[in-house]
């Protein structure tokens, strides 16, 4: 008997909440999911009447953030790298070990574990012309561009890594040239 009245009870409660006019909104649990914000492009009004999507002035840098890579992706754009982008990072330890860490990831398939260009898809003929890293004149500015735009059969990687992460890879190829040309 009991039971039946909480039965009732419960019935009559959710026929009140659920038979309200439907043209009406109901209960917004999460008011966004139904109602976007709207963002104004043009970057006027925005959000509270803050502009959004404006590009930042020049010059300026994201906080926390990096510059973007702004050299283009031609032979002279290459020997400026050469001389201008230089390398952010220390040479401690973790930034080596995480170098490592992330060529042993992305590059050791075609460069191979010494970068000596012998990886596993040369050896089984997949992929041909990887250079030894001691052949080729390369800084870490180059190194970096090279990361950046890929250079003919290499892709670039740098959706792949972040702006540290890139760092810590040229410094690993580095020591591995370094290590090449003893
Ligand atoms: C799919 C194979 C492949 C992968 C993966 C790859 N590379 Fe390469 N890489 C090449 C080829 C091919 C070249 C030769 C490009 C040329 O000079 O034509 C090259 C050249 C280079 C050079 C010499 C560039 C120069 O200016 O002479 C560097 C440095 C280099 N790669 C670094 C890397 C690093 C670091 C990674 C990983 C993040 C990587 N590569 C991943 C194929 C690859």
């Amino acid at each position: 008997m009991k039971n039946l009245k909480i039965l009732i009870a419960l019935s009559v409660f959710t026929s009140l909440i659920s038979c309200n006019n439907k043209r009406t909104p109901q209960l917004q649990y999460m008011p966004d999911m139904y109602v976007s914000i709207p963002y104004d492009t043009d970057g006027e009004k925005g959000i509270n009447n803050k502009p959004v999507n404006i590009p930042p002035v020049a010059g300026t840098l994201p906080r926390g953030g990096f510059p973007a890579y702004d050299i283009p992706d031609t032979p002279e754009g290459y020997e400026r790298a050469r001389i201008e982008v230089l390398n952010p990072l220390d040479s401690s330890e973790v930034n080596i070990s995480k170098g490592k860490e992330l060529y042993n990831i992305y590059c050791i398939s075609c460069h191979g574990e010494k970068g000596a260009g012998n990886g596993v898809l040369v050896q089984r003929e997949k992929f041909l012309g990887i250079p030894n890293y001691k052949d080729r004149d390369v800084n870490a500015g180059t190194i970096y561009h090279v990361l950046i735009h890929g250079k003919n059969l290499m892709g670039s990687h740098s959706s792949q890594l972040t702006y540290t992460e890139r760092w810590q890879v040229v410094q690993y190829v580095q020591q591995l040239r370094a290590e090449l040309l003893k």
